[in-house]
C-alpha cells in the first residue's frame, strides 16, 4: 500500500514530467473555476436582497433585475464550469497520449529479457487500465479539486458575512468529513492495486484464450477454460463491488453528517431568531450557501481517492518507465565496419537470467565471411541460444563476440542489427498486406525489389495467386497462409534486407518434398555469398555447409565437414541416423 511520500513523489513526478507545460491551460482552468465557485455564491448570495428588496421592502424596480441577475449567475457558472471541464479533459487525455507513447517506446527499447519475463497481459493492462486512472485523476481529480475548494471558500465567506456565529457552526463540521475521506481514500488505493492484479490476469488470460482458440477446441478444453475466466471475471467482479462500495462508504457519512448540520442550524437559528438577531433575508441566504456547500464538501470527501488510484496506476507505469535497460549502446559506440563478414565467439558462455546452469559454456566459433556454418545438437542443446547472442537480443555472461574483429558490445546496436538478417523457427508476420510484411525489411523498397526478392524466395508464385496478390492481407501471424508460404515470406523479407549476416533458425516441421525443394531453393538464394549462421534440422542443409558444429550441453563437441563427423563424431553419428530430417 502506498505511503503519503511516495504519493507525494508520484504525484510530483507526473505533474512536473506531463503538466507543467501545459501550466497556462490549468491556469486558465483555474480562473474558469473562480468563476464557477463565483457563479454559486452569487446564487446564494442574491436570495438576499430578493428577499429583502421583493418581498419585504416590495421594490418594484428590483423585480426584473434580480431574477435577471439570477439567470446570469447561472449561465456564467454553467459556461465556466463547461470550458473548465474541456480543458481538463482535454489536458488529461493529452498526458495519457505522451504516457501511452512513453510505454510503446520504453516497451520497443526494452531487453529481451525483460518482455520475455512478463506476460503480455501485464503490458496491456499499463495501457488501458493504468493509463485510465491517470486519466481520471487528471480530468476529474484536478478540476474537483479547484472547483469545489474554491466554491467551498467562497460559500464559508458567504456565510461568515451572513452570520459569523452560525458559520463557526457549519465549519465544526469539516474536519469531520475530511477525517472520513482520509481513511476511505487509503483502503481505496489498496483496492485498486488489487484490482489492477486481477485486470492484468484477465487480459493476461484473454490474450491466452484467444491465441490458443485450436488446441482449446481439440483438446476439449471450453469447459476447463470456461471455468477458470469464470473464476477470474469474480475475483474482477469482487474487486470492483470492493472499490464501488468504498466509494459509496462517503454518502451516509455525508448525509448523516449533513442532517446533522441542518438540524443543529435550525435550532440554533430557532434561538437567534427568538432573541432577533438574524433577519429572514440573512437566514435564506445562508441557508442557500449551506445547501450548496453540501456538493463540493461531497466531492472533496471523495477526491483524495481519485488521487491514490491515480497515484496508483502512475506508480506501475513509472516501474516499467524506470525498468533498466542493459542492452544499449555503451558510450562513444563506433559503428560496425563489414570488410569480409568474419563471425566469431570467443570462450562465451551465457545463462539465461534466474537460471542456475549455463545454457551454452565456453563456446568458440568462428566462420570465415561468406561462407556458411551449421549448428547441429539435440533440442536444448543451446543451438537457438547461440543465435541470440548475435543481435544482441542477451549479452554473453563471459566471452566475446566478433564481426570482423569489433566486439559488438562495442559497436552501436542499430549499425549491429542492420548487418543481420534472422529467420526464425516461428515466422513471425504481421496483420498486413504480402507487401508490406515483406517491405518491412525496407521500407524504401521499389515495387520492383519486393517482387524480385520473392521471386528469390520461389514465393511469387503462390503470392500472384492470392485473391489480391500482392495486397493480399494475411491476417495475424499469416494465418491465412500455409506452413510452407509462410517460410518462403519471411525470407523473401531477409533476402530483401540484402544483410551480409544471415542468422537461420530451421523450422522444425517438415514439409512435403514439393514445397521443401521450394524452401530450399529460397535458403540457397538467400545465403549466396553471405556469412550464415544456420541451426540445421535438415541433411540437405547440413551438407551444403561448409562447416558444421556440433552443439551438446551448451558446448561445441566437434566441428568439421559432414564426412569428417560422420567418421569421428559419435553424437553427430547417432542425430544423422535418428534425428536428421534426410530430406
Ligand atoms: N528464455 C529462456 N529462459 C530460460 N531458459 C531458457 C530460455 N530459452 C532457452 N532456455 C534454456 O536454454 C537451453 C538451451 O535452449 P535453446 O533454445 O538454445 O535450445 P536449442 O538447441 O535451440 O533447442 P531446439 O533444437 O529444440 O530449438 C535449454 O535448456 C532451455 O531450457
Ligand atoms: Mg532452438
Amino acid at each position: 500500500m502506498m505511503d503519503i511520500p511516495t504519493l507525494k513523489k508520484i504525484l510530483i513526478r507526473l505533474f512536473n514530467n506531463y503538466i507543467r507545460s501545459h501550466l497556462p491551460k490549468v491556469i486558465v482552468a483555474l480562473i474558469l473555476s473562480f468563476c464557477v465557485a463565483g457563479g454559486t455564491a452569487a446564487i446564494a448570495w442574491l436570495l438576499d436582497p430578493a428577499i429583502k428588496k421583493i418581498f419585504v421592502e416590495e421594490d418594484p424596480s428590483m423585480l426584473l433585475l434580480i431574477p435577471a441577475a439570477i439567470v446570469f449567475a447561472f449561465t456564467a457558472k454553467g459556461l465556466s464550469l463547461f470550458f473548465a471541464r474541456k480543458i481538463l479533459i482535454k489536458l488529461g487525455n493529452e498526458v495519457v497520449r505522451v504516457l501511452q507513447i512513453e510505454l510503446s517506446s520504453c516497451f520497443l527499447k526494452s531487453d529481451t529479457h525483460t518482455i520475455e519475463s512478463r506476460h503480455s497481459g501485464r503490458f496491456i493492462q499499463h495501457f488501458l487500465y493504468d493509463i485510465s486512472l491517470v486519466s481520471n485523476m487528471v480530468a476529474s481529480g484536478v478540476l474537483n479539486l479547484m472547483k469545489d475548494s474554491l466554491t467551498l471558500i467562497v460559500l464559508m465567506g458567504l456565510m461568515f458575512y451572513q452570520n459569523w456565529k452560525l458559520a463557526i457552526f457549519a465549519l465544526i463540521m469539516m474536519p469531520l468529513a475530511a477525517f472520513v475521506s482520509k481513511s476511505l481514500g487509503k483502503k481505496l488505493g489498496k483496492a485498486t492495486e488489487e484490482s489492477a492484479r486481477v485486470i492484468g490476469n484477465l487480459t493476461a488470460f484473454l490474450t491466452e484464450m484467444i491465441k490458443g482458440s485450436r488446441m482449446i477446441k481439440v483438446y476439449q478444453q471450453e469447459k476447463f477454460e470456461l471455468n477458470r475466466s469464470a473464476e477470474i471475471m469474480k475475483e474482477h467482479m469482487k474487486r470492483q463491488n470492493k472499490i464501488g462500495f468504498i466509494m459509496i462508504r462517503v454518502t451516509p457519512i455525508m448525509e448523516i453528517i449533513t442532517g446533522f448540520m441542518i438540524a443543529g442550524f435550525i435550532f440554533y437559528t430557532g434561538v437567534m431568531v427568538s432573541k432577533g438577531e438574524i433577519a429572514i433575508n440573512n437566514f435564506f441566504s445562508f441557508l442557500t450557501a449551506m445547501m450548496l456547500a453540501y456538493q463540493p464538501i461531497r466531492s472533496l470527501a471523495t477526491i483524495n481517492m481519485l488521487f491514490y488510484q491515480g497515484a496508483a496506476g502512475a506508480s506501475r507505469i513509472f516501474s516499467v518507465l524506470d525498468t533498466e535497460v542493459n542492452i544499449k549502446d555503451n558510450k562513444n559506440a563506433k559503428d560496425l565496419k563489414i570488410v569480409k563478414g568474419n563471425v566469431e565467439l570467443k570462450n562465451v558462455s551465457f545463462s539465461y537470467p534466474k537460471t542456475n546452469s549455463n545454457a551454452i559454456n565456453n563456446v568458440n566459433i568462428f566462420i570465415e565471411g561468406g561462407t556458411t556454418a551449421a549448428l547441429v545438437g539435440h533440442s536444448g542443446a543451446g543451438k537457438s541460444t547461440i543465435i541470440n547472442l548475435l543481435p544482441r537480443f542477451y549479452d554473453p555472461r563471459e566471452g566475446k563476440v566478433f564481426i570482423d574483429g569489433q566486439n559488438i558490445a562495442e559497436i552501436s546496436l542499430s549499425s549491429l542489427r542492420k548487418q543481420i538478417s534472422l529467420v526464425s523457427q516461428d515466422t513471425i508476420l504481421f496483420d498486413d498486406t504480402v507487401k508490406a510484411n515483406i517491405a518491412y525489411a525496407n521500407l524504401n523498397a521499389s515495387e520492383n525489389q519486393i517482387k524480385q526478392a520473392c521471386e528469390f524466395a520461389a514465393a511469387s508464385e503462390f503470392i500472384e495467386e492470392l485473391p489480391q496478390g500482392y495486397e493480399t492481407v494475411i491476417g495475424e501471424n499469416g494465418i491465412k497462409l500455409s506452413g510452407g508460404q509462410k517460410q518462403r515470406l519471411s525470407i523473401a523479407r531477409a533476402i530483401l534486407k540484402d544483410s551480409p549476416i544471415i542468422l537461420l533458425d530451421e523450422a522444425t516441421s517438415s514439409l512435403d518434398s514439393d514445397s521443401e525443394q521450394k524452401v530450399q531453393n529460397a535458403i540457397i538464394n538467400l545465403t549466396k555469398n553471405k556469412t550464415t549462421l544456420v541451426i540445421a534440422h535438415r541433411l540437405s542443409t547440413i551438407i551444403r555447409a561448409n562447416k558444421i558444429f556440433v552443439i551438446n550441453q551448451g558446448k561445441v563437441i566437434d566441428v568439421g565437414s559432414h564426412k569428417d563427423l560422420l567418421e569421428k563424431s559419435t553424437i553427430y553419428k547417432n542425430l544423422y541416423s535418428k534425428q536428421l530430417n534426410t530430406h
